[in-house]
């Protein structure tokens, strides 16, 4: 496995892999792996024939009051994964090498990141937006590998890549989650064991809403106000949005008549966490 950290080098390491019919894959994360990350490294590494698992903490991500500089960061443990897996190249530059000095371009999706975690979290999407754009133009890859966990993430991905007829093909890949339901997330390491606890109050609500819809209910309004029950009766988690959305647009719906994103967004003690499914008629 060859780690790699300067753009220079990710870029001739890829000009030596072979052209077509060739295919390189790539995983793009911010490290501090789990099993959700590793899903997605194993479904590249039976698909591709060079898998690149990219590894960099964002800063243009992260708010101003968010939790950059205690994101979770055990790189020795990643790349001993990461090797175990059979990743072909890992690329983890440090924040200069990919925003130098001067750097003043950036990718924004304007519609749908209006919404959830882009009305949440001002300039997040366009942080993700542009380094991803950056990691496809770096690596070149002919498929890229995102989670449902992040399902508006994914859609903006979609989106920027087909909208800049980027010409890599975005691969989705289901949710990952614990014994209770609770999906893997690197910030779930922030919880304490109380906190652990009352976190799968966001599955348990996420499955009302399944519940609601395979009983017949169609109503959006209904399932919300059922979800916004489900987290209301513990004490620990702190509601930010519950949503019903058109899985396409992004849009809140009245009737779920056509696929929809069910997703929501709730702090646990100091710690936000995601998560979602989806209802497709
Ligand atoms: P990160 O949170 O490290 O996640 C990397 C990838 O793993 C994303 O595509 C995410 O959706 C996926 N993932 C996370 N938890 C998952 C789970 N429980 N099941 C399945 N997949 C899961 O998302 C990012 O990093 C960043 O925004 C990034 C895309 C790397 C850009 O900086």
């Amino acid at each position: 496995m060859r780690v790699i950290t300067t753009v220079a080098e990710m870029r001739q390491a890829r000009q030596e892999m072979a052209g077509p019919p060739w295919r390189i894959g790539l995983v793009p994360t911010m490290g501090a792996l789990h099993e959700g990350h590793i899903s997605l490294v194993r479904y590249a590494c039976a698909d591709d024939d060079t898998v690149v698992v990219s590894i960099f903490v964002n800063p243009t991500q992260f708010g101003p009051s968010e939790d950059f500089a205690h994101y979770p960061r055990d790189a020795d443990r990643d790349l001993t994964l990461l090797r175990d897996l059979g990743t072909d190249v890992v690329f983890m530059p440090p924040v200069e090498e990919v925003y130098p000095q001067g750097f003043d371009t950036h990718v924004e999706v304007e519609k749908l990141t209006q919404r959830l975690e882009g009305a949440s979290r001002p300039g997040h999407l366009r942080g993700v937006s542009t380094v991803v754009t950056k990691l496809f133009n770096i690596v070149q890859p002919h498929r890229a590998y995102f989670g449902q966990k992040d399902a508006q993430q994914l859609a903006v991905i979609r989106r920027l890549t087909r909208d800049l007829d980027l010409p890599v093909e975005v691969v989705g890949l289901p949710t990952v989650r614990e014994p209770d339901g609770l999906a893997m997330s690197s910030r779930n390491a922030y919880l304490s064991p109380e906190e652990r606890k009352a976190a799968s109050v966001l599955y348990r609500s996420l499955e009302a809403a399944q519940e609601l819809w395979r009983s017949g209910v169609r109503d959006a309004p209904l399932i919300r106000r059922r979800m916004g029950e489900v987290l209301a009766a513990e004490p620990l988690a702190h509601v930010d949005y519950v949503s019903v959305a058109d899985a396409e647009t992004l849009e809140e719906l009245e009737t779920v008549e056509r696929p929809a994103l069910v997703s929501l967004a709730a702090r646990i003690g100091k710690t936000r966490l995601i998560d979602n499914v989806t209802l497709s008629p």
